[in-house]
């Protein structure tokens, strides 16, 4: 089984079998949401339907998201970890609960027709063991038992057992600090493998390669909220996902997902131009890491390499994978390899020109200073191999970084490959204190926002609307929305303008927010398709990544835009909206940062 024709396959049994509505997969770079750089899981963009909105298409959803989690990115090039991903997914959005999600999950794996046709044998499952937050999940257990499970704590590990496992295992979420998350029931796939010690005890909680865990069902009960707690959410919800790269690989038979048809074309290239010889961690980082990289660069919100945010993210990826492939004795560019992932994936070939330019550039830029860094690199080595430490200074990591362009995880290979450790306490530290805002480690940086639907948020949310259409009225049509970050603080917006703005261009857009907030305007919300949106002059990106009916928010007399929300029901109130800063973000794109008071 190929990997689109799982992607159909799965489509077509919730569409089909069980009524949900295909909707498209989202961008790569989450909107509105200021918890995480980048999409972690195919519930990411529907965090406002699963926390009360009504999504246009429906309660019940299937689709395919693209995602990208960066915190194992040191462990990529083993058998299992990657940063780009593709999860299949089905919601129901306060529609079906625990018992119709495990038998259509249960129905999928196994059946013959519609499904993988997965022996039962080969299956386990788990279920929540209950904590101080939230009871044992002995309902999702039940559901398992009716299916001719059977508990491994009364039958020891077997084919068809359920284990249970506390919070670490089994709770899945919220995907930022807060908001939806719940109990989660994960199946696992038995390869034959001989059980080590630890699975023959503890049973499908082991990473030695036998139980390799397919699909997880999360029952979104629960909101987390800021301060902590698990409050019971209104509408239940079902979220589920299953990796589709992993999936494949085991339906192929083959060990891992690098001997799949969506990576093996860009080894064999590898293998063939490399002149050295051990280099399978090397060409799964390159494979990985290029591939990530054409999917951000050709996403719709298209990200460049930059030393901010996802921009930093990117340039890692393409900078490491340079390294990796002069390492093992390649020179071709990075374009070669990324040209064989654009065959793989159609979906690919309209960016094509787009990510190969971005890529040439950044490559052209950094194999400037790689040589250069590289050497001083060598010349400081015999001084830090002379002491026990064994450590490279989080000063010179730093400066590695500053001065050559070197990311962390590319000095850390380079130190791992002379048997040395990096400070990375120190670099993080040399870092704070040379660039507060551009830092390496962006991901955690961001706190609150959107997620936690708080009426602070939600008003500044409808702020940025209204900042947008005042924008546009001031400065021009040229002004689009190029990024939007909200806390319950303060709201931060990127836009398409080439030049500062004037002091009196901030005034006159300050002034015609608060003339807004002030009418008490009605914010309303219709459900229409992308043309007819674009048709009635809504403001937003036109692309495939919205479904095919979408939500235009309207705010009476002053704007309309595409948007999920949530949003006030009237401006008033809002508090008296101040522009705190207006700088550059990038070259042609401006950040305005403001409060509500
Ligand atoms: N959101 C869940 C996951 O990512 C389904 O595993």
């Amino acid at each position: 089984m190929k990997a689109s024709e799982l992607k159909r396959k799965y489509i077509d049994f919730f569409v089909k079998k069980h009524s949900h509505s295909e909707i498209a997969g989202a961008s790569l770079i989450p909107e509105n949401d200021p918890t995480v750089l980048f999409t972690t899981a195919g519930m990411h963009p529907l965090v406002p339907y699963l926390m009360g909105e009504s999504h246009p298409a429906g309660t019940r959803l299937v689709d395919c998201q693209k995602c990208l989690r960066t915190d194992d990115i040191d462990e990529v090039g083993d058998d299992t970890h990657c940063t780009f991903f593709e999860m299949l997914g089905n919601w129901s959005l306060g529609d079906y609960f625990k018992k119709e999600a495990i038998s259509m999950s249960y129905e999928f794996l196994t059946d013959k027709e519609h499904g993988l046709g997965i022996d039962p044998e080969r299956l386990n499952v788990s279920c929540f063991a209950g904590d101080n937050d939230a009871p044992k999940d002995e309902e999702s257990a039940g559901y398992w038992e009716e299916l001719g499970f059977k508990r491994a704590s009364e039958h020891g590990p077997g084919p068809m057992r359920i284990w249970f496992y506390g919070k670490k295992e089994n709770w899945w979420g919220p995907a930022g600090q807060t908001g939806p998350c719940g109990p989660d029931t994960e199946m696992f796939f038995d390869t034959g493998k001989e059980p080590c010690s630890r699975c023959a005890e503890d049973g499908v909680d082991c990473d030695c390669g036998k139980y390799v865990e397919i699909w997880n069902d999360v029952f979104m009960e629960y909101n987390k909220t800021a301060d902590g707690k698990y409050e019971p959410l209104e509408q239940k919800n079902v979220d589920t996902g299953l990796g589709l790269e992993r999936v494949i690989a085991l339906m192929q038979g083959v060990p891992t997902h690098y001997d799949t048809e969506l990576f093996l074309p860009v080894l064999e290239f590898l293998r063939e131009k490399a002149t050295a010889q051990d280099i399978t961690e090397a060409e799964r980082i390159i494979a990985d890491h290029i591939r990530a990289a054409v999917f951000i660069i050709g996403d719709p919100k298209g990200v460049m390499p930059s030393n901010t945010d996802q921009g930093y993210v990117l340039r890692r990826l393409i900078r490491r994978s340079i390294r990796q492939m002069r390492k093992i004795g390649i020179d071709d560019s990075v374009c070669d390899v990324a040209k064989i992932f654009i065959d793989i994936y159609p979906e690919l070939s309209d960016f094509a020109d787009h990510i190969l330019t971005a890529l040439e550039k950044e490559e052209a830029q950094f194999c400037r200073t790689l040589h250069q860094g590289e050497k001083e690199f060598e010349k400081i080595l015999p001084n830090l191999l002379r002491g026990d430490a064994k450590i490279l200074s989080g000063r010179l990591a730093f400066k590695l970084y500053d001065t050559y362009g070197f990311p962390l995880e590319m000095t850390k290979d380079l130190a791992k490959e002379n048997g040395l450790i990096v400070d990375e306490e120190g670099f993080h530290q040399a870092f704070e204190k040379h660039q507060e805002m551009s830092r390496a480690g962006a991901e955690a940086k961001f706190k609150g926002g959107l997620q936690d639907d708080s009426a602070a948020t939600t008003a500044l949310h409808t702020a940025t609307h209204l900042l947008l259409a005042a924008l546009r009225q001031v400065l021009g049509d040229h002004v689009y929305q190029k990024g939007s970050n909200i806390t319950a603080e303060r709201l931060r917006f990127d836009f398409s303008h080439p030049e500062a703005m004037t002091d009196e261009q901030k005034s006159e857009v300050e002034k015609l927010v608060n003339e807004w907030i002030e009418a008490d305007l009605e914010v309303g919300c219709e459900e229409m398709t992308p043309d007819e949106a674009h048709e009635r002059g809504a403001v937003g990106v036109f692309g495939e990544r919205y479904g095919n009916i979408i939500k235009v928010y309207t705010v009476k007399g002053a704007s309309k835009e595409i948007c999920g929300g949530p949003h006030v029901e009237k401006t008033g109130g809002m508090g008296k909206f101040r522009i705190k800063k207006e700088q550059s973000s990038s070259s042609g794109v401006r950040r305005i940062k403001a409060v509500l008071e």
